[in-house]
């Protein structure tokens, strides 16, 4: 049975709960400022195998490791002095960075795909923070949804997908961000691996350069396949006008031919729209239409947005 707890209400009964479940290496969906998460003991294989499992991920694409300060992240991956700078401006909050993993840092291979570099980020959300200093280990905690479906983004979103994988819910309602976090891979230069709840330039401005692009061809984010954040329904991006039987997501005043509408953000604004988008994705699915999409304007948190969509509406594997 998973036990669901509310954090407004019961928080104490739910961290000991969740502390106690990670400790004998089971799974606890767990709220951050961004998306929910799935975590576990990143230093136990067995607890990190069961969210793979759980997820129906592949092996080869890695989590991040979730920590509770920036000290604790040095203790696993070698942050430098470009990392720390990153550090220091932005944790806690919504920046993973991705940098060389330390010898003996005791995180579990399978958490890094056996690769040589570990993506580590210091959540900002209470709960995560409070639970994360009530445990003697770091975190894996990759979003709390099915391997390339739409991210989970309330309990509710984690009890549907994950159902008993789960043994402990912390519901803080619905996230507050509602897209992930931004990852930077450290490097010369240092690289842009997914667009996310940071603008790229606000990092490039406390870099004093801009980041690299991403490459969706390299290996190095090999959890960014093509097709991901998949609702049941074709998506039809940067849409003007709306089709018979479609329904349409909106961004501000929708087409006057539009039948059903959802709408991201009647003000246009971008914020509202990140926290919107996958509950959204979700009640296009509940509806069963195809669906056709507004254009998104390319910059701050809509470079995230129309990254999901246009991973939302990539052809299926
Ligand atoms: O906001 C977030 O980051 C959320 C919350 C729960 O913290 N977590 C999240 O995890 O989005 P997940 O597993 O859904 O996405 C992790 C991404 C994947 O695309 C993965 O490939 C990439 O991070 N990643 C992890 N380790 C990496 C590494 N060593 N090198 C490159 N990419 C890595
Ligand atoms: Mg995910």
């Amino acid at each position: 049975m998973t036990r669901i707890f509310d954090m407004a209400s019961n928080a104490g009964e739910g961290l000991a709960a969740a502390a106690a479940a990670l400790e004998a290496g089971e799974l606890v969906g767990l709220p951050t400022e961004t998306v929910y998460g799935l975590a576990a003991d990143a230093t136990n294989p067995s607890a990190v195998a069961r969210v793979y499992a759980a997820k129906g991920r592949p092996t080869f694409n890695p989590l991040i490791v979730h920590v509770a300060s920036a000290a604790a992240a040095a203790e696993i991956a070698e942050l430098g002095e470009t990392g720390q700078h990153l550090a220091g401006a932005f944790w806690p909050g919504p920046l993973t960075i991705v940098a060389p993993k330390r010898t003996g840092s005791g995180i579990a291979d399978l958490a890094t795909a056996g690769l040589e570099t570990v993506a580590v980020r210091v959540p900002a959300h209470p709960v995560a923070a409070a639970l994360l200093r009530a445990v003697p280990f770091p975190l894996v905690a990759p979003s709390a949804n099915r391997s390339g479906r739409i991210t989970a983004t309330s309990a509710a979103h984690v009890a549907e997908d994950l159902g008993e994988a789960v043994a402990v819910i912390l519901d803080a309602g619905p996230t507050q961000i509602g897209v992930e976090s931004t990852i930077v891979g450290l490097g010369d230069p240092p690289r842009l691996l997914r667009p996310g709840a940071i603008d790229p330039d606000a990092i490039g401005a406390v870099l004093g350069r801009s980041l690299a692009a991403s490459d969706d061809a390299s290996p190095i984010a090999p959890g960014m396949l093509s097709s991901h954040y998949a609702p049941a329904v074709p998506l039809r991006l940067e849409a003007t006008e709306a089709r018979p039987g479609e329904t349409f997501l909106a961004f501000g005043a929708p087409p006057g031919n539009a039948g059903k509408v959802i709408q991201l953000s009647a003000s246009r604004d971008l914020t509202e729209a990140a926290a919107r988008l996958f509950q959204s994705l979700r009640e296009l699915d509940r509806i069963g239409a195809p669906a056709a999409v507004a254009p998104i304007p390319q910059k701050g948190l809509g470079l995230a947005i129309n990254d999901r969509l246009r991973r939302a509406a990539a052809p299926r594997p």
